[in-house]
């Protein structure tokens, strides 16, 4: 596998993003974290990088979007990547936890700033949503066979730095979720959010509300002094926060916690979902996120769209 260093034509001569959560020294084959919030979308970007090799990753990067005007922009993307050259950190992995149906990924930012030697990586199950989703937003099935570099396969381990990586598929969200554990450090994407947030939907195509609760108690199961560094945070009148122990959800997530049953969990969840709306972002974010973080195609007029499916009862 073909990875990058930095390499003097890498120019990353932006402003420094400043990390919102510095979690450092968290033990033995366990690398530092620097957590990034995005505010628009409560969505949380990690750099995970190993202190000795200085090799890094980042997790489920988010791209600019204005719905209301289609302006795409990389700040955010780009304060991050000047974060990575200060610290003089070796981007290796980009990594995705899901198909996001709430944030576009800036995956493809990312690795066309490194000469496009850094692999996009995601679960195997990504080609069962891009086979639901490509009929929606008709994109030709056989231009999504090669979006992603690196397909993960269930209980698959890669290494970074020195540092071993796990990853755990954890459906239910979506087909495809994954866990990505390094040492006691968990990236659980959207399988779990912070106790008093609880869980994720879990009616999106390919999501089921039991994969949700079984994904759920599979992170409840991981040894109790494992942290958890959740996707989002939606914080009810309290500061946001990025991670929390596995004894801690154990004992207070207000979904699923130590002892909660199947039945109730997934009766709750199927309620609540019914009641939800479309995330804003639906429509764009799939269409980027299928393709790995690259846009539709231009047309003859170097234009690019985003397509809506309509439902209509009636012709007009
Ligand atoms: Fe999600």
């Amino acid at each position: 596998m073909q990875t990058a260093s930095h390499s003097p034509d890498v120019k990353f001569t932006g402003k420094s993003a400043v990390p919102s959560r510095i979690h450092v020294n968290l033990g033995e084959d366990t690398p530092d974290v620097y957590s990034f919030f995005e505010k628009v979308t409560s969505t949380w970007t990690y750099v995970v990088a190993d202190p000795v090799s200085k090799e890094a990753a980042v997790i489920d990067p988010v791209l600019d979007y204005d719905h209301s005007s289609g302006k795409i922009s990389t700040e955010t993307a780009d304060g991050i990547l000047a974060f990575i050259h200060k610290e003089c950190l070796t981007l290796r992995y980009i990594l995705e936890t899901h198909a996001h149906a709430d944030h576009l990924t800036a995956a493809q930012h990312y690795k066309q700033s490194f000469g496009c030697a850094v692999p996009v990586c995601i679960g195997s199950r990504i080609k069962q949503v891009q086979q639901t989703f490509a009929p929606i937003y008709d994109v030709e099935p056989s231009l999504l066979d090669n979006a992603f570099d690196i397909y993960f396969r269930d209980d698959e381990r890669f290494k970074l730095g020195d540092m071993l990586c796990k990853i755990l598929h954890l459906p239910g969200h979506t087909p495809d979720h994954l866990g990505y554990v390094f040492g006691r450090v968990v990236f659980t994407g959207d399988s779990i959010f912070m106790p008093d947030v609880g869980s994720a939907r879990a009616d999106f195509p390919g999501g089921n509300v039991k994969d949700l609760y079984n994904s759920m108690q599979r992170l409840l199961s991981l040894p109790f002094d494992y942290l958890l560094f959740v996707g989002h945070d939606y914080p009810p009148e309290r500061a946001i926060e990025d991670v929390v122990t596995v004894e801690e959800q154990r004992r207070r997530n207000k979904h699923v916690k130590a002892g909660t049953d199947e039945a109730a969990f997934t009766a709750f969840r199927s309620a609540r979902d019914a009641q939800l709306g479309a995330p804003k972002l639906l429509h764009p974010s799939l269409q980027v996120n299928i393709r790995a973080g690259k846009l539709p195609p231009a047309d003859a007029e170097g234009r690019v769209f985003f397509k809506v499916p309509v439902k209509t009862a009636v012709a007009l």
